[in-house]
């Protein structure tokens, strides 16, 4: 595991062109793809260099990691929404070579179709994740098995606390989320992770240091033979 301490700007630069080297070097490889505040920087550069006719994105497939159970694709917060109008929308990407989780679940019978479909499409070359405060991935909450595949999560409090800045109000944030699960997040071939601010800076000392434990989730990452570590100095600060 590599760990890059870094500002914002500069991994946002250098995981950008990380996407954009590794799209530009497999025009049709398969990239992993995440919500939130985290990636969005990345996001808008990989907008720019597509403008800048530096990378097309035309043969591309993409799956996202997760989506809320009870959010239609147009609701302004689901993770669909917010992919077309950060991403999507912007880049000649075709649409249908974009997969989001469906939300629309009332059980888990054949959410394992999101593994294979991933599966089929031969893996995931290159994934970005997040993290939450209380050390998950995706929305793999502590606790979650290192077995798991996509299923349905409940969120933890502090997750939907921590959401809930998207919301009009804490009681409009869904308890529950289709996600890939833990172990179909270290089958990609290669993962990067952004992590900044000071909200993050327990997660990352679970993740960088401690047991690897099904009580810290993103403590698995250090199985993973190609992971790197984006931190900003907020982020780093409970590492001694
Ligand atoms: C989003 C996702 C989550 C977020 C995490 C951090 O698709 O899978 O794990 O990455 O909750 O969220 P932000 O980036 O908003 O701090």
């Amino acid at each position: 595991m590599r760990v890059k301490i870094q500002t914002k700007e500069k991994m946002n630069e250098e995981i950008a062109q990380l996407f954009i080297d590794t799209v530009n070097e497999n025009p049709n490889c398969v990239l992993g793809l995440a919500t939130g505040s985290s990636p969005l920087g990345v996001y808008s550069k990989l907008i720019e260099a597509y403008n800048d006719g530096k990378v097309s994105f035309k043969d591309v497939r993409t799956f996202n990691l997760d989506e809320y159970v009870g959010l239609s694709e147009d609701h302004e917060q689901s993770y669909r929404y917010f992919m077309n109008h950060n991403l999507f929308d912007h880049i000649d990407i075709a649409k249908e070579n974009t997969h989001v989780p469906c939300g629309n679940v009332e059980s888990e019978e054949g959410l394992d179709s999101y593994d294979n479909l991933i599966d089929e499409a031969g893996g995931i070359d290159l994934q970005i994740l997040g993290i939450g405060s209380d050390g998950h991935i995706a929305f793999n909450e502590p606790g979650t098995s290192f077995d798991s595949l996509t299923h349905i999560a409940e969120l933890a409090q502090s997750t939907i606390n921590d959401n809930s800045r998207f919301f009009e109000s804490i009681d409009q944030v869904p308890t529950k989320a289709v996600t890939m699960g833990l172990a179909s997040i270290m089958k990609a071939k290669k993962i990067v992770l952004i992590a900044t601010g000071e909200s993050k800076a327990d997660a990352v000392k679970g993740l960088l240091m401690g047991l690897i434990t099904e009580k810290v989730p993103c403590s698995i990452l250090r199985k993973h033979p190609d992971v790197t570590i984006y931190v900003d100095r907020d982020a780093y600060s409970k590492i001694k």
